[in-house]
């Protein structure tokens, strides 16, 4: 089953690559500049954009691991001084990154679901409701952002929270 939804929810997220997008997607291409283009003691006081690296660290990380990825697209997304640059490659990256990170929310759902006692509401709506979130979706890959991701790290750690204390009903 979140297989299934997973693969179905995947390709309206695909879908939506073209969608419009918010000044959130300039956001991250920023980021993705200011961590890949200087040494890590400048990420939080670089201000050549005003959208200045403000998540926390670990997120600063991830936006450095993806810009690693990013050049196989379009190496000019990661320069700092190319404000509001975008392109068909870099809308197709950041798009897919967020589609591709969502896995995450995926891994969550069905670690969560697992801890729970089997029964057709978990095994099916649960699921549903949680991977077909219209509102998590439009804010994700409309507006852009990587809410699921992060949402997926909460559900984990709720999971295993579950699965010390034992299963529930
Ligand atoms: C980038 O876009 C923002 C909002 O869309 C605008 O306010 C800003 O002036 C633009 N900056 C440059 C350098 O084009």
């Amino acid at each position: 089953m979140i297989a299934t939804v997973t693969i179905l929810t995947s390709c309206v997220k695909l879908l939506l690559i073209p969608a419009y997008y918010s000044t959130d997607f300039e956001v991250h291409r920023n980021w993705l500049a200011v961590t890949h283009s200087l040494p890590i003691k400048k990420w939080y006081f670089d201000e050549t954009s005003p959208w200045t690296l403000d998540y926390p660290p670990l997120f600063a990380w991830f936006e450095y691991l993806l810009s690693h990825v990013a050049p196989f697209f379009d190496k000019n997304m990661l320069d700092l001084h190319r404000l509001n640059y975008t392109s068909d490659n870099t809308v197709l990256f950041q798009r897919l990154s967020v589609i591709i990170t969502d896995l995450i929310y995926s891994l969550g759902v069905y670690l969560c679901c697992s801890a729970l006692k089997k029964s057709w509401k978990k095994d099916v709506v649960l699921p549903i409701l949680l991977l077909a979130n219209c509102g998590l979706i439009m804010v994700d890959h409309i507006h852009f952002q990587y809410n699921g991701m992060l949402y997926g790290i909460l559900l984990i750690s709720i999971a295993y929270m579950l699965q010390v204390s034992g299963s529930y009903s």
